[in-house]
């Protein structure tokens, strides 16, 4: 787990903000549900030591309870339809820390943040098409532009049981030639299998059944509404019938966004699909459900590799320095911060040569310098500290509309 230190983290914080510019225009209200749930409600995300399952952080509360720190949103939010009942469509979207026990390394962590959206109780093909879009269009709106979007449906119920069976008698007859851990997952879910880097499994994963050839007609309709939605807006994307993702609940539709700047092993920058049975799982009425969730933190890393959504460092509009002991500053910065300017200053009572040297590290447009004399006559120096502009003095009570005049400065 890590800090995050400014100016990292409002750039973090921007990146929500972006989230939702993006999707509340688009009828999704912000959702906020614990970080603690009772464990039960994430018992879908995982056959029994699989996937996300292994991964969470579970103890016992005070009171006796079986918890877990959530390892990701969809669950809670599902939860919160079940208990709150409201009226479908119900379009939320949510953001914030997840944590899961998984080997750290760069773009994996095991506190990581997530934004995420949901819609609960619509099965339309064409609100996938809508919630994949979504997610494109924030990655353009931060200006990423190495993005593949790969898709797939991995069928209904039904159809998936059937390939799992086919899937697992083609790997069962190969098993000699899979990795030991390999075997092991095939023994606990032979989905998963599809996801396997190492390179010992990739010749028996090649030669695998692939889902496409059982999809019953509904299925194979909802997929082909689905590619035909995304044609429509022209997102470019690639159908990957090995899609399979870390988590169990999915039915018919999942995708993800790679970012191709990353290394392979952690390109995966967000993901999601449609599942059913979430809501069920926890006491609501059976509801269709779909959403998605994007990875802050490797977003952001991402952005880094692509030079795009840079820091902006937050612009000081003066820095005061006061060397009549202090009071004036707590004057000045209070008066100047109620006028809406950016405003830092110095503490301790410092020589001038200190403060000068704290407001030009602060980034400051001016320093505000208020000396015996300016105090006497009512008055202040403002100094530009970039570009050739003159120092001046200036009465006090023409501060305000003095600096509110100044062109910004960005460093
Ligand atoms: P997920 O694929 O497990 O899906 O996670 C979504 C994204 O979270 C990943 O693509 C990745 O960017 C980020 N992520 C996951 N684990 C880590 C980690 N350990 N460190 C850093 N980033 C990570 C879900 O969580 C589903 N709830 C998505 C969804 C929503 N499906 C339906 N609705």
């Amino acid at each position: 787990m890590r800090d995050v230190l400014p100016p990292q983290s409002a750039r973090a914080r921007r990146l929500v903000d972006e989230f939702a510019r993006v999707v509340e225009p688009a009828g999704y209200g912000e959702l906020a549900v614990p970080l603690i749930e009772d464990v039960g409600v994430f018992s879908r995300l995982g056959e029994a030591g699989e996937g996300v399952s292994k991964e969470m952080y579970e103890f016992e509360d005070r009171g006796g309870r079986h918890v877990a720190l959530r390892p990701e949103i969809t669950a809670g939010i599902c939860r919160s339809y079940a208990q709150h009942r409201p009226t479908p469509p119900w379009k939320v979207w949510s953001a914030g820390p997840n944590f899961r026990y998984e080997r750290p390394q760069r773009g994996r962590f095991r506190q990581f943040d997530q934004v995420d959206l949901e819609v609960l109780g619509v099965d339309d093909p064409l609100l996938d098409v809508e919630v994949i879009a979504l997610g494109w269009e924030f990655f353009a709106r931060l200006g990423l532009r190495r993005v593949r979007l790969v898709v797939n449906s991995l069928g209904e119920p039904d159809d998936r049981a059937r390939y799992v069976e086919a899937l697992a008698a083609h790997l069962g007859d190969r098993a000699d030639e899979l990795a030991p851990e390999t075997r092991q997952t095939l023994a606990n879910n032979p989905l998963r299998v599809l996801d396997s880097k190492r390179e010992q499994d990739q010749a028996a994963i090649t030669a695998a059944p692939t889902i496409g050839d059982f999809y019953s007609d509904a299925a194979a309709g909802h997929f082909d509404q689905v590619r035909r939605g995304l044609d429509r807006l022209g997102i470019p994307y690639d159908v990957d019938a090995k899609l399979v993702r870390g988590l169990d609940y999915y039915r018919r539709t999942t995708f993800e966004y790679l970012a191709e700047s990353l290394d392979s092993a952690q390109n995966a920058i967000g993901g999601g699909g449609r599942y059913d049975g979430l809501v069920e799982a926890v006491g609501g009425p059976p509801t269709p459900g779909i959403g998605l969730a994007i990875g802050v933190d490797r977003t952001l890393i991402a952005c880094d590799d692509e030079g795009v959504f840079p820091l902006e460092p937050t612009a000081l509009d003066a820095f005061v320095v006061d060397v009549t002991g202090g009071l004036e500053a707590a004057a000045l910065t209070s008066e100047l911060r109620a006028a809406g300017l950016a405003v830092d200053r110095g503490f301790d009572n410092r020589s001038m040569k200190a403060q000068m040297k704290l407001a030009n590290r602060s980034g400051a447009a001016v320093a505000v310098i208020v000396g015996d004399d300016e105090l006497a006559a009512g008055s202040v120096v403002v100094k530009p500290m970039y570009g050739d502009g003159e120092q001046a003095t200036i009465p006090r009570t023409e501060l305000i509309s003095h600096l509110i005049d100044q062109p910004k400065v960005t460093t």
